[in-house]
């Protein structure tokens, strides 16, 4: 699966183009002019279930930039649900606009009812520019948005479960490379210590691990060390990756394994949270360059996947334990890649997107979950 980097996306390409190419079932373009609401929710695939992904509320140059992102992002999260063994498809949508300065109550209601009209062909989240409190709103006018707050009935704050999910990958990884799935004595160094990072230091610490961090942010590093003084900080993320580490988990940005960072860095896997990690796909590409240096890259996508299990639970009514059951099996998942990625000689990421792809082909649609009531505040 070839993902475009967050802050690299296509900005010259015609809309018209773009989805004549796209292999996506359904794109669709919001438009309320009371509010002023311009959104497109692009439907990738419901091969597996209704479509589940994240919306975005970005200030897009132009729509065919927002377009690209949408078509791109979608794709991105059918992959992603297929690998981790839901029942949904892959979806996302895109709000064009500044977050800070045109988001409203009444705009996310509107877009709200677009959601609706799907029918539970989409089930959206939140992404980058929204929250918890935006779902709680858009929820007020679809039953098909999940992430909201606990108060409301929802799951509350993803990266509880997304950084267990990737603790579990972690340790499948130890399991593939040293025989036991445990990284007791092994030292990680986590890039980014925001929600999901500093969850995932607890589990390593707590695992008999020892950590290593860096961030951008000193506050973030502060309160890490209120929580564990025992880790140890590193002057940058760069210096972090030249340090003689077992496992690297990127867990700030995207791009976190650009050409220079794959050739400096001294670890045995690289297992982190942060989304679309390698820089370049393919032939020559990031996880090639990864596998010859020796490096065990565990899929960001597969192990960063607790997050969705976690809002997708929410569709059932959320149960905690229950969604923390079906993130455990990220270490299955993870063995099963790495597995197949060493018995076809192919890279783990590559692995990962034939499973993905196998799963999509053989997949039965799930029946759509049944039509709500909405509020209408118009
Ligand atoms: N939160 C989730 O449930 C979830 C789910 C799936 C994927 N992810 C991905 O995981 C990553 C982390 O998510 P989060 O929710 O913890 O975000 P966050 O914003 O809470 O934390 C990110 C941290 O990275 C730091 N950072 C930024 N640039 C950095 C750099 N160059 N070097 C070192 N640190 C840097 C920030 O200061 C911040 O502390 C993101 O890429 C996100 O897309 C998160």
């Amino acid at each position: 699966m070839t993902l475009a980097q967050d802050d690299a996306r296509p900005k010259t390409l015609d809309a018209g183009e773009l989805l004549s190419q796209a292999d996506h079932e359904q794109v669709v373009s919001c438009h309320d002019p009371g509010t002023g609401l311009r959104a497109i929710i692009a439907v990738h695939s419901t091969a597996l279930g209704s479509a589940i992904g994240g919306t975005r509320f970005y200030p897009y140059a132009t729509y065919a930039e927002a377009l690209a992102d949408v078509l791109n992002l979608s794709r991105g999260m059918s992959y992603k649900n297929a690998v981790a063994g839901i029942p949904h498809g892959g979806g996302k949508a895109v709000i064009i606009g500044d977050p800070n300065a045109d988001k409203s109550p009444a705009l996310l209601h509107a877009y709200g009812r677009f959601v609706q009209s799907l029918a539970g062909r989409y089930v959206t989240a939140a992404d980058v520019g929204t929250n918890v409190a935006d779902l709680d709103l858009i929820g007020e006018t679809t039953e098909f948005a999940a992430g909201r707050s606990v108060e409301r009935g929802g799951c509350g704050d993803s990266s509880v479960l997304t950084s267990y999910g990737v603790f579990q990958g972690m340790r499948a990884a130890a399991q593939f490379l040293w025989g036991t799935p445990s990284v007791t004595g092994r030292r990680v160094g986590i890039a980014g210590v925001g929600k999901v990072g500093r969850l995932l230091a607890g589990h390593v610490l707590g695992d008999g691990g020892r950590v290593v961090v860096a961030d951008v942010s000193p506050e973030a590093i502060t309160q890490l060390r209120e929580q564990h003084p025992e880790i140890e900080v590193a002057e940058s993320t760069e210096h972090l990756t030249a340090m003689d580490l077992d496992v690297y988990a990127p867990c700030a940005l995207g791009g976190a394994l650009d050409d220079r960072t794959v050739e400096a860095l001294h670890a045995g896997v690289v297992c982190g949270a942060a989304n679309n990690q390698l820089v370049s796909e393919g032939p020559g590409g990031t996880a090639e360059r990864l596998a010859q240096r020796g490096i065990t890259y565990c899929p960001d996508f597969l192990v960063n996947s607790g997050g969705v299990i976690q809002v997708s639970d929410e569709l059932h009514g959320f149960d905690f334990d229950r969604a923390k059951a079906k993130v455990s099996a990220v270490f299955d998942h993870t063995l099963e890649v790495l597995d197949s990625a060493r018995d076809q000689a192919i890279t783990p990421a590559a692995a990962a997107d034939r499973i993905a792809e196998a799963r999509m082909a053989a997949g039965m649609p799930t029946p759509w979950l049944p039509n709500p009531g909405s509020a209408d505040d118009r």
